[in-house]
């Protein structure tokens, strides 16, 4: 393919990609497989690494970021970014209405919308391409962060529609969906650290990352609920907003024009009945007057405007008793605590129970049992147990001490040093780690075999039908069907019937049948490998080809590989060293799953042919990656350790001091990144 034509395939893979992410993030209406966006996905990456020239800013590939930003730089908003006034009640709220109309008559009306609990944003565009993204900071001037937010998938990087004007701003909020925030919290706990809060924290804490690639992995969002241009194109808020959702920008359908203060407040109720539901945090509601010419009579007075208004919902504290402590252990092995409560009304649901998070936050309370505790189901979907009353402790009370073996499985906890966590170490017996470990095997993105789902596992595993991912292909229709059983979740003990009827039963075996089919690369992300992702799971494959070929990679040959770093080849040795993986592996290998693929092409020739480079520290022009990328291209080794049969070490910035006292000793050359430069253009 010639310059020209790539450049006509990555436009046409551009409007492709964009379509569909619109679809996908903004719409939530997807029209291809995940599958079949990834590979139009890295069929571009691949043009665009062939001709970098070619890359534009804002193609779709930058949504997995990868750029690393040291320090946000300081910008100064073009239009200050005001705050709200708040209210609680709806008295106060008729005193705003009573303003309004004071000001400027009865004809008019107002814009109800969620207010969303998220990071406010404001992001310029300038003929149709986003420019900058700037967060609130003090309202005169924010951190610019576009970098970041050009990993949100919502959002349009580029935009194209004939009324388009020039240049504009809009102004909206980044959150973070609870299904993210959960994810993330998960993986936070599993790695030994502190859980965020809240969304609303978790969010703001990832627009600060310096490293957008692992923004993008952490599943935010963004509304949109402003719009600003020099000249008014619209005559009112609610034009503009139908504007921008045409234009491709994602905007709340819950957005609802009142004319009186009752529809205000059943828009209010409405939504506060809503809010359990909506798959992310609302504070309250935001009401606005909606003719811009109305809005410029009201004014503002020195940090808000005057005709808008938040209605701020109230997080309900309700104090109860704390009757006993159990256990739930998680997927990945984790321990939570959580308090088992005299049962207590707290904004429309009885609570019972409530998540106490890890052991220091336990400790942090100081809990003894038949405690006063405070409850609040405020933004987060789990109650919370925010404080204890200790001067209304019962004489003689039990401290609550955090449990010393796994309820599941009986094995002894085990906690890191310096981490809050602790984990129950049985991995492979445990029964939620085993069911963690076949959820994963049968997700969307791995095995696609969700039509199994979490119940249907959990009654395979009590039954003793399964007890790893092998035994699936050993399913037969007459075990499975009519098997049953109830469910509850432990904090929200809603209960949940799931049962194995004639067609689930028949769907679930042809699922697993079509399953064989999977590519090698996701067969191999869906081990449930641990650090082994699906991007790193793709390289991995293509590279070695096989399975077989990947069990017999030496450390040193697995840490050659672009991208494997020490910990990810150490863990994939452990992996495969354990008897039962192998078991398990030759079990799926007999049932028929894909363990092989197409080797990606190594060039055999090349100026680098022969020689073994190790890289090491930091590069001015390249990242470590692509420095590796870079000598294996032009058909040089790359390994991990130096040792006598290295040619050549590439040394970066803060190199490690013991590779090159091993260099020095065993007489390899140290070269700069300039050097291999030179070596490859010769
Ligand atoms: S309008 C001048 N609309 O609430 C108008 N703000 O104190 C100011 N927020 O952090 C903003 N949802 O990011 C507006 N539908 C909505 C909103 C909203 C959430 C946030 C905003 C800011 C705070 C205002």
């Amino acid at each position: 393919m010639n310059a020209q034509q790539a450049g006509e395939r990555i436009l046409q893979l551009t409007a492709i990609l964009n379509e569909h992410n619109h679809r996908y993030y903004g719409l939530a209406q997807p029209t291809i497989s995940d599958y079949e966006y990834d590979m139009l996905m890295e069929e571009l990456i691949k043009l665009e690494n062939q001709f970098p020239e070619l890359l534009d800013q804002n193609s779709p590939s930058q949504r997995v970021g990868g750029q690393v930003t040291k320090k946000f730089p300081v910008v100064r908003h073009k239009y200050p970014m005001l705050s709200l006034g708040n209210t609680y009640s709806k008295e106060e709220l008729q005193d705003f209405d009573q303003r309004i109309r004071k000001a400027i008559g009865n004809d008019f009306e107002y814009v109800c919308e969620l207010k969303f609990d998220g990071v406010a944003i404001g992001i310029s565009y300038s003929n149709g391409s986003i420019l900058r993204a700037v967060t609130r900071g003090d309202g005169v001037q924010g951190d610019e962060v576009t970098t970041n937010i050009k990993t949100i998938r919502s959002l349009p990087l580029s935009l194209k529609h004939k009324d388009l004007p020039n240049e504009f701003e809009v102004r909206g909020e980044v959150l973070m969906p609870h299904k993210s925030f959960q994810k993330l919290n998960e993986e936070k706990i599993n790695q030994g650290e502190e859980p965020f809060a809240n969304p609303r924290n978790a969010a703001a804490g990832s627009l600060k990352m310096q490293d957008s690639a692992l923004v993008a992995k952490r599943g935010l969002d963004c509304f949109i609920y402003g719009l600003f241009t020099d000249k008014p194109l619209f005559a009112t808020h609610y034009e503009s907003l139908q504007a921008l959702r045409e234009w491709g920008f994602k905007v709340s359908e819950f957005t609802k024009k009142c004319t009186t203060l009752d529809e205000v407040y059943l828009y209010i109720e409405t939504l506060e009945q809503l809010r359990p539901e909506l798959p992310f945090d609302i504070d309250g509601v935001v009401i606005k007057v909606n003719d811009y010419a109305h809005q410029e009579q009201l004014g503002y007075t020195a940090k808000s405007p005057r005709w808008a208004i938040a209605y701020k919902f109230k997080a309900e504290r309700v104090a109860t008793r704390l009757l006993d402590v159990i256990y739930q252990v998680g997927r990945t092995g984790a321990v939570t605590p959580v308090a088992v409560l005299k049962p207590v009304p707290v904004a429309g649901t009885t609570v019972k129970r409530a998540s106490l998070y890890n052991a220091d936050r336990m400790a942090e309370l100081n809990l003894h049992f038949l405690d006063e505790v405070f409850v609040e189901k405020g933004g987060d979907i789990i109650p919370k147990i925010v404080s204890v009353n200790h001067s209304a402790r019962p004489a003689n009370a039990r401290k609550v001490e955090f449990a010393t073996h796994c309820p599941e499985c009986g094995t002894t906890l085990e906690r890191q040093e310096g981490e809050a966590v602790y984990y129950c170490p049985n991995s492979e017996h445990c029964p939620p780690q085993i069911q963690g470990k076949i959820e994963h095997f049968i997700s969307r993105r791995a095995m696609d075999v969700e039509t199994l789902g979490q119940g249907r596992i959990e009654i395979l595993i009590s039954n003793s039908l399964i007890s790893n991912i092998a035994d699936l292909y050993d399913l037969k229709y007459e075990q499975l069907l009519g098997l049953e059983k109830s469910i509850t979740d432990p904090i929200t003990l809603k209960t949940k019937k799931i049962s194995f009827r004639e067609k689930t039963t028949r769907n679930i075996l042809s699922a697993l049948e079509n399953s064989k089919q999977v590519p090698f690369e996701r067969v191999l992300y869906a081990l449930g490998i641990r650090l082994l992702g699906e991007t790193m799971a793709r390289k991995l494959a293509r590279h070695f080809g096989s399975i077989d070929a990947l069990m017999q990679a030496s450390y040193d040959e697995l840490t050659s590989v672009p991208e494997v770093g020490e910990k990810m080849a150490q863990s994939l040795i452990d992996y495969f060293q354990q008897p039962e993986h192998k078991e398990i592996i030759e079990r799926l290998k007999k049932a028929g799953l894909q363990f092989e693929t197409q080797k990606e092409g190594v060039p055999k020739e090349g100026p680098l042919n022969g020689a073994t480079l190790v890289v090491s520290g930091v590069f001015s022009h390249y990242s470590r990656d692509e420095i590796k990328a870079l000598i294996e291209k032009h058909g040089g080794k790359v390994t991990g350790s130096v040792s006598s049969k290295t040619t050549y070490l590439v040394a970066g910035d803060n190199m490690g001091p013991e590779k090159r006292k091993k260099a020095e000793e065993l007489g390899v050359k140290i070269i700069s990144e300039d050097d291999l430069e030179t070596l490859i253009k010769q």
